[in-house]
C-alpha cells in the first residue's frame, strides 16, 4: 500500500463509524487517503475527524460555500490509484449504477479510471430487494469494479443477518491483495549483481575496488517492489537490504559470482550487471601470507571471465540484459561499444568525471543507452531515484 493514493467515499449508512477506522488502516499502511462523503454521511461520522485521520481536507460539497471555490471532482477521480466506496448504501449504488452524478462523491466516482471498490452496508431486506441485488450485479460487472460482499451478523435494525459493511482490515487486506497481484512485474524472474568482488593474492591481502553495492541494492529492492522474484548476488558490501522478499547470495571473488550467476541464468527473464567485478585476478594465490622480504612483489593477473559478455552469447529470446559501464573518458562511444560487443539490451553510463556519481556515494549521475541508440540522460540523482528510472524504463522494454 506504501505510497498508494486512495479516494474513499462515504455514503449515509451507520457504519460510516467504520469508515474512521478504514482510514487509519490505510493511512497506517503507507497509503495517500482523501476522502469524500455524500450530505448524509455526514450525520454519522464528522468531516472534522476524517479530516484529521486523513490529514487532508475532506470534500463534501462541489464548492466551497465561503469562497465559492470549486472542489475539482475530475482532477480527484484521476488522483487515485483506488477508489473505495465504504460504506455503500443503497441509493449510493442505485445511482452508480445509474450514472447519476447528484453530489460530489457521485461525480468523483464517474471522472474515477482507477478500480473501484464498492463495500454495502445495509439492512439484511434491503440488500435482498431485488433493484438493490440488480444494481450491486450492474456494479460488479462494470470493468474493474469490485464488489466486497457484505458479512453476516447483527445489524443496526437488531435483525440478524447478512449486510454489515465489512470489517476496515478485511478491506485492506483485500486492498492490498488487489495491487499486489496487479504489480507490473508479477510473475518476472530478475537477476541483479552489485558490490565489487575481492580476488586474493594470499590469505590476507586482495586486490578489490571501491563499489559500494548501493547501486545494485536500490536496482534490486526496485525490481521487487515492482512484483519480479528478485534474486540478488553480491560481493563483499555492509550494506543489508530492506526488502526481505529479495533472495540474496553472497560471494567474494569473480569466479563465484560467475557460478553464481549462471546457476540461475536460464531461469531469469530480466539480468542487471551492475556489480564492479575485477577483470584481472591473481594467477595464483599463495596460501600463507606473502613475506615482505623488502623486494619488490610481482604479482602475475589473469582476466577474468567477463560474465556480462558470457550473458550476452548465450542470451535467449525475451530475455533482457543491462549492463553497467563506469567509464572516466570517451564515455559514450565507450559505452555504446559494451553495449554492442556484450549484446546488451541497455547500458547504463556512469562517468567518474562527473560530481556525484561513481563508487561509495548515494548518489549517480548516469546516461541509459538503448540498443536502438536512444539516449536518456539525468542529472545528479539519488541512487534509489536512479534505481527507480531504470526498473521503469526497463518495464517499458520488457515484452514477454
Ligand atoms: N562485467 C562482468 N564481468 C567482468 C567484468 C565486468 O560481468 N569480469 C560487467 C560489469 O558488471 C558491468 C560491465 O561488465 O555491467 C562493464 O564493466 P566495465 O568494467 O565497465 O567494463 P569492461 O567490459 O570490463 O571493460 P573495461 O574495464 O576495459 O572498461
Amino acid at each position: 500500500m506504501k505510497g498508494k493514493r486512495i479516494l474513499l467515499g462515504i455514503t449515509g449508512s451507520i457504519a460510516a463509524y467504520k469508515s474512521a477506522f478504514l482510514v487509519r488502516l490505510l493511512i497506517k499502511a503507507g497509503a495517500e487517503v482523501k476522502v469524500v462523503m455524500s450530505e448524509s454521511a455526514k450525520d454519522f461520522v464528522t468531516p472534522l475527524t476524517l479530516s484529521v485521520l486523513s490529514k487532508n481536507p475532506v470534500m463534501t460539497t462541489s464548492f466551497n460555500p465561503d469562497n465559492g471555490e470549486w472542489y475539482n471532482h475530475v482532477e480527484a477521480g484521476l488522483w487515485a490509484d483506488a477508489f473505495i466506496i465504504a460504506p455503500a448504501s443503497a441509493n449510493t449504488i442505485g445511482k452508480m449504477a445509474q450514472g447519476i452524478a447528484d453530489n460530489q462523491l457521485l461525480a468523483c466516482y464517474l471522472s474515477a479510471r482507477c478500480p473501484v471498490f464498492i463495500a454495502p452496508a445495509m439492512d439484511l431486506d434491503m440488500l435482498q430487494h431485488p433493484a438493490v441485488k440488480a444494481n450491486i450485479q450492474t456494479l460488479g460487472s462494470f470493468k474493474r469494479h469490485y464488489i466486497i460482499t457484505p458479512a453476516h451478523g447483527e445489524l443496526a435494525s437488531g435483525l440478524t443477518g447478512e449486510g454489515r459493511m465489512e470489517e476496515p482490515e478485511k478491506i485492506v487486506d483485500i486492498l492490498e491483495k488487489y495491487f499486489y497481484e496487479n504489480l507490473p512485474l508479477r510473475g518476472i524472474k530478475a537477476l541483479v549483481t552489485a558490490g565489487p568482488t575481492y580476488e586474493n593474492i594470499d590469505p590476507v591481502r586482495f586486490i578489490g575496488n571501491r563499489s559500494s553495492g548501493k547501486m545494485g541494492f536500490a536496482i534490486a529492492e526496485e525490481l521487487s517492489k515492482m512484483g519480479a522474484d528478485v534474486k540478488l548476488i553480491s560481493g563483499p558490501t555492509h550494506l543489508s537490504l530492506n526488502d526481505r522478499g529479495v533472495e540474496r547470495t553472497d560471494v567474494n571473488t569473480a569466479d563465484e559470482m560467475l557460478t553464481a550467476c549462471m546457476h540461475d541464468f536460464e531461469k531469469m527473464d530480466i539480468i542487471v550487471m551492475s556489480a564492479a567485478v575485477a577483470d584481472f585476478r591473481p594467477g595464483e594465490e599463495s596460501t600463507e601470507k606473502i613475506k615482505k622480504k623488502n623486494n619488490p612483489l610481482n604479482v602475475a593477473l589473469v582476466p577474468t571471465t567477463d560474465i556480462l559478455k558470457s550473458m550476452g552469447e548465450k542470451k535467449r529470446k525475451n530475455q533482457l540484459l543491462v549492463g553497467f559501464a563506469l567509464e572516466t573518458n570517451n564515455e559514450l562511444a565507450n559505452a555504446k561499444e559494451k553495449l554492442v560487443n556484450k549484446n546488451l539490451d541497455l547500458i547504463v553510463l556512469n562517468s567518474l568525471n562527473d560530481v556525484g556519481a561513481g563508487f561509495d556515494v548515494s548518489t549517480n549521475k548516469v546516461t541509459f543507452i538503448e540498443k536502438s541508440g536512444r539516449e536518456h540522460s539525468f542529472g545528479v540523482k539519488l541512487k534509489s531515484e536512479v534505481a527507480r528510472d531504470l526498473v521503469n524504463l526497463i518495464m517499458n522494454s520488457y515484452k514477454k
